[in-house]
């Protein structure tokens, strides 16, 4: 690189972060970082900077060997995707925000930087302003993790603020949300927790050296959510908040999923309100810590971009340094959590009861109507999770996934096979 030259920045993307990224380098002249082109898509669109600071083509910026590195943060997986690994055939440094893209593609990408010594890093991509990645894949790297679980969306963690605050509905507090830019028009990726599900899965590279298949990790939501669901959590003392975990089971392997779950105030995620995200890191020797800050937006995720573009200029790569000792996955089979089910049509729901292979005793009542709780196969909750989904059926879990306890006399008879 060129001694005392600012670092020449490609970015493609002029967006919330995009924006929020140059904004914060034009503030900070001292960092001697030069946005010199940008790339967006759509010719004719109004915006903050005159139309010749623009290319409608970003692969002039792939081109362009004047920059020193590029940043990628638009908003669509599989173009962002064929740039990123472009740019890493040809062993650029990239920054980049898109976690649909690195949830799908993460060892491939991995294997790129490998093969052709480029350099990809992502911390926006995670619980925005929140250093959790490097957190993990650096201060981390060789610790044990006993479990990383958190609140990774903030706009369902807005919705559920709401609900609580104010005892509206789901529609009602959903309707909030979008209008106040806290959720998106088409809110189905954050609602139902396939979001926070990608977080996870990149986390999981990271904090255990896995690398999931993002389909294969369970992700239930909170669209069948009802006050009623709100108001039996406030009468446990508790709360319901969309929590992300992934967790070392005692067998050594880890499983994975991301669903509504009841907490109480001994809970770090219990206080995390609104648009923030939180993130417990729970370590073999370190003990446990908590991370809490905004997770979405135009400034904060640009500042995670940011810290990114300046370790990039350091040189700084990911470490993955748990890839060799990585657990096996265990994401469904043998597994059960216990749960609190609902669904305003009792017919449905004693339905869903044969699903979950809850027994009839589970099922109780309240001045909202019926609702059910007990000990659930991850398994069923998998098998069924698109019926639970079109059918608007609130699920949460209470407590942590185990593995299914197996009755004294069948463990007998295993052995007397053996
Ligand atoms: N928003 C957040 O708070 C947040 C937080 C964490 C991570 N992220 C991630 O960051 C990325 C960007 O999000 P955003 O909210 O900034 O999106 P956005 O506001 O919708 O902006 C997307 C930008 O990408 C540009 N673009 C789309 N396709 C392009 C292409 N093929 N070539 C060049 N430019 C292209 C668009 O161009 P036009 O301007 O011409 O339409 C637009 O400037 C996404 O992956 C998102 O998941 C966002």
């Amino acid at each position: 690189m060129r001694e005392n030259n600012p670092l020449r920045i490609g970015l493609i993307g002029f967006g919330c972060v995009g924006q929020g990224f140059y904004n914060i380098v034009e503030q900070q002249p001292g960092l001697n970082l030069a946005i010199t082109r940008i790339a967006v898509k759509t010719p004719g669109k109004a915006r903050p900077l005159p139309a010749e600071c623009f290319t409608y083509h970003a692969d002039e910026l792939l081109a362009d060997p004047d920059l020193d590195l590029l940043v990628e943060v638009i908003d669509d997986a599989t173009e962002a995707f064929r740039l990123v690994s472009a740019a890493l055939r040809q062993g650029r440094r990239v920054a980049t925000a898109n976690k649909a893209m690195l949830a799908r593609h993460l060892p491939e990408l991995v294997q790129l930087q490998a093969e052709f010594g480029g350099t990809l890093l992502y911390e926006a991509a995670v619980c925005g302003s929140i250093p959790v990645v490097r957190t993990l894949d650096q201060y981390f790297s060789h610790e044990p993790l006993r479990a990383v679980s958190g609140i990774f969306n903030g706009s369902s963690n807005y919705v559920l603020t709401r609900m609580s605050e104010e005892g509206s509905d789901y529609a009602v507090a959903l309707a909030e949300a979008q209008a106040l830019g806290f959720a998106e028009t088409d809110p189905s990726l954050d609602m139902g927790a396939f979001d926070p599900r990608s977080k996870a899965v990149i986390l999981a590279a990271h904090a255990y050296g896995v690398f999931l298949a993002v389909d294969e990790v369970l992700n239930l939501g909170i669209e069948g959510i009802a006050a009623a669901d709100i108001a039996w959590a406030a009468a446990q003392g508790q709360k319901i908040k969309v929590v992300a975990g992934l967790y070392r089971l005692p067998g050594g392997g880890l499983t994975a999923l991301v669903t509504p779950q009841l907490l109480g105030p001994e809970s770090a995620l219990y206080g995390v309100e609104r648009e923030f995200n939180g993130v417990v890191i729970e370590a073999e020797f370190a003990g446990t810590q908590f991370l809490q800050g905004r997770g979405a937006g135009g400034h904060p995720t640009g500042s995670a971009v940011l810290a990114d573009v300046l370790a990039l200029r350091r040189g700084l790569r990911y470490a993955y340094a748990k890839r060799p000792t990585a657990p096996d996955a265990q994401l469904t089979h043998g597994l059960e959590l216990e749960a609190y089910v609902r669904h305003p049509d009792a017919g449905v729901l004693r339905e869903v009861l044969t699903w979950l292979e809850l027994p009839p005793e589970a099922l109780h009542t309240d001045a909202h109507g019926s609702f059910a709780t007990g000990a659930v196969p991850v398994q069923q909750l998998w098998a069924w999770r698109q019926e639970l989904r079109s059918l608007g059926v609130f699920v949460a879990r209470q407590g942590e996934v185990r593995p299914v306890a197996v009755p004294a006399g069948a463990a007998l008879a295993t052995a007397e096979l053996v």
